[in-house]
Order: structure tokens, then C-alpha cells, then sequence
């Protein structure tokens, strides 16, 4: 769970660096953002605020401003432990630190991101096994809506922060990819039922998936504005995603998606050659990848375990400098992304008023004009 309350100094470096403080404290005399309080830190007071006034000084202040438009991004790639769920639960838990109203759709069976949210982790602690099966049964899960039983809202269940919610994984997501493959337009149940209406209610959508091309991950591709790709700096991952990459392209042409794609390097080690050179190489040659990764880091293995971003947990430190980059990359190339679809969708529109059909034609098309 996040920490109670945090100091002037970490939320200055969470949302950009130390140079926010005096902002924060202009801000917070002017009455733009809330007030902070006193709180007991050990023998100490200190100044700070509690993690729900987060979001209005974040969005205020930080890097990760709102989009023109909600959004959905997946997360995936055909890898086991590239950092898939880490990305997603940074990016969710910084875009509801920056006020973004988020919700987590978890994918994969394993449950990582459902984990990582804090859900059911204290089921573990609980002493009466017949009140753990009674808690778990009623959780409900995408496999209920797709049979009808529940209603989607009642598959949204909240988190620690109060603008980042959950739809969590539950052990029949297995059923459910079955029960895809067998309906008609199989690829678009999830954006058609799911993903759209998530859109009217919430600023951004984060996909988290497994590591298998199945039914749930080629729904989420098509239900994707954004797909985040991990790309893990190590050798045996090198011919893994010349594959990956070529079925990407394959599936995403036939199905004429859009989606833009985004490969982010991660477990790079800074003192090993090879490491260095495989990282060097994704810049050079995958086109979408980013400037900046993610380090193979103790710390951000903490911050997962902690259920933080890297940024709630160690904000002072160079990995959390090095994932704010990251994210304000990330940030900037959805963005682009946005004015393109803004220009493209302008461009539609004169293209439709300066028609001049040919003869014949304006006829069977009047209901157009
Ligand atoms: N910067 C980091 N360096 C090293 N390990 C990390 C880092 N950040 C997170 N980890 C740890 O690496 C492990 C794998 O990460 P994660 O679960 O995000 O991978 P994944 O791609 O989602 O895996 P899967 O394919 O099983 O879903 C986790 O235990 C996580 O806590
Ligand atoms: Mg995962």
C-alpha cells in the first residue's frame, strides 16, 4: 500500500524534481492546491500531503498531463518477465498521480497486475479458509460479464488511490479465452463490450497482458490505441522479437489497426557490454523504440513488491529520474499520436466536403450530403 502522506520533497521529486518546491509552496499559499498538513514521522512533524490530494497537485504541476481524448493502451509482447506489469503499473499509478482517472484491465492469468494493485493481497493473512473461498468467489471478473451474470460495473473494484480502479483477474479469464474463439468477430468482443464503454467513463485505459498470443491479447491489440512493448536488453530476447515483431505487423496489417506502437527497452545492466551494445541496437534499428529504459534495478523490483510505482517508492534515486524520462517520453509520443489522429480525422472531414463525385454517383450517394 502507498505510504500515508508525503513530504514537500518527494512530491517536488515525484512530479519532476527538486526546482518544483517553491511552485508547490506559492501554489499551495495562492490556494491552487490543497493545503498540507502536519504529520508524525518518527520522533518528527512534517509537512505533507495525503496520497488522495496527490492526483490535484500532480495534475497541476507535473509532467503527465491529461490527454484530448480517453485512451486505451495494452501491454504486451510474446516475453515472460520483461517488465509487462511493471510498465502497466507505472504508467497506471502515474497517470492517476496525475490526475488521470484510470482503470486497469487485467489480462493475463497470473494475476500480476491484480496483485500489484493491492487486490486480495491480504487474503493470505486470513486465518478461516471458508471466508477466503467466500471472498474470492465474489469476486467478479470479465468472465462474468461475458456470461452475462454481472453488469461491467460491477466488475470495477477501487484501489488505493482513488482515481485508479481495477477490473481484476480472475482464475476463469481461462473460460473466457476459450468462449472468445467461439463467437463471431472473436477479435473486437473486448473493445466492442468493454474497452468502448470503459472510454465513456475513464481518461485512460491500461491493458495488462500475458505473454501468450491468445484470445485475450489479440482482443486487447485490437482494442488498443497505444501498444507498449518491452523490449528486454538481453540476447535470448533478440530472436524472440524478430518473431514477435513480424507476426505484430501480420496481424495488425489484416486486421487494419492503428494502434501505435511503442517499444521500450528494459533490464539493461550498465556495467555489461553486451547488455549496452543489444540496448544500443533497439535504438538504431526498431522503429517506435524509445530513447530511454528501464534498468535491471533492486529497487524497482521493490517498488512492484511494495505495489508503488518506482516514483511513489524511491523518487529521489537515478532509476526513479530514469522512469520519469521514460514516462514523459511515453507521454510525449502519445501526444503526437493524438494530433495526428486530430489532423487525420480534419482531413477526413475536408476531404468528404470537397468531394466532387462523379456522374451518377451523386445520386446514389445524396443521403451524404
Ligand atoms: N527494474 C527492474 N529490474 C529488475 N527486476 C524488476 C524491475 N522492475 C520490476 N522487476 C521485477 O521483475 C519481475 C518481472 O516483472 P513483470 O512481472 O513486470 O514482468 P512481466 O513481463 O509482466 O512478466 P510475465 O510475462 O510473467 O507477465 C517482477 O518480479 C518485478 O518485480
Ligand atoms: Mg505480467
Amino acid at each position: 500500500m502507498a505510504e500515508q502522506y508525503f513530504t514537500l520533497k518527494k512530491t517536488a521529486e515525484m512530479f519532476g524534481g527538486l526546482h518544483l518546491k517553491e511552485r508547490i509552496e506559492e501554489l499551495e499559499e495562492q490556494g491552487v492546491l490543497p493545503e498540507s498538513k502536519r504529520f508524525r514521522s518518527g520522533a518528527l512533524f512534517r509537512k505533507g500531503w495525503d496520497v488522495n490530494e496527490m492526483p490535484l497537485i500532480g495534475e497541476k504541476l507535473g509532467y503527465f498531463k491529461k490527454f484530448d481524448r480517453p485512451l486505451a493502451i495494452s501491454v504486451f509482447t510474446t516475453k515472460g518477465g520483461v517488465l509487462k506489469s511493471t510498465l502497466a503499473l507505472n504508467i497506471a499509478r502515474t497517470a492517476a498521480l496525475h490526475g488521470h482517472k484510470v482503470c486497469v484491465v487485467g489480462l493475463d492469468i497470473q494475476g500480476d497486475v491484480t496483485t500489484a494493485l493491492g487486490f486480495e493481497n491480504d487474503l493470505d493473512n486470513q486465518q478461516d479458509l471458508l471466508e477466503v473461498i467466500e471472498k474470492l468467489n465474489r469476486t467478479k471478473g470479465l468472465s462474468d460479464f461475458f456470461n452475462n451474470q454481472v453488469r461491467l460495473s460491477e466488475t470495477i473494484r477501487p484501489t488505493d488511490l482513488s482515481n485508479l480502479f481495477l477490473i481484476p483477474e480472475t482464475p476463469e479469464l481461462v473460460a473466457l479465452n476459450d468462449s472468445l474463439s467461439n463467437i463471431n468477430r472473436r477479435e473486437f468482443w473486448l473493445k466492442e463490450k468493454v474497452i468502448d464503454a470503459l472510454k465513456e467513463h475513464f481518461d485512460l485505459v491500461v491493458m495488462d497482458c500475458s505473454p501468450n498470443w491468445n484470445k485475450l491479447t489479440t482482443n486487447a491489440l485490437v482494442a488498443c490505441d497505444i501498444l507498449v512493448s518491452p523490449l528486454e536488453c538481453k540476447i535470448n530476447n533478440f530472436r524472440n522479437f524478430k518473431v514477435f515483431r513480424h507476426f505484430l505487423k501480420e496481424f495488425k496489417d489484416e486486421m487494419r489497426l492503428g494502434f501505435e506502437n511503442i517499444f521500450i527497452p528494459t533490464r539493461y545492466t550498465k556495467n555489461r557490454k553486451l547488455s549496452l551494445d543489444i540496448l544500443e541496437w533497439y535504438r538504431a534499428n526498431v522503429e517506435g523504440c524509445t530513447e530511454h529504459g528501464v534498468r535491471e534495478n533492486i529497487s524497482g523490483e521493490e517498488a512492484t513488491a511494495l505495489n508503488l510505482s518506482l516514483n511513489e517508492h524511491v523518487p529521489g534515486q537515478e532509476v526513479a529520474k530514469e522512469m520519469r524520462e521514460l514516462l514523459k517520453e511515453v507521454h510525449g509520443r502519445i501526444v503526437n499520436y493524438c494530433e495526428f489522429l486530430q489532423n487525420r480525422h480534419v482531413q477526413d472531414n475536408d476531404q468528404a466536403f470537397n468531394y466532387v463525385p462523379p456522374k451518377g454517383e451523386a445520386q446514389r450517394n445524396s443521403w451524404m450530403y
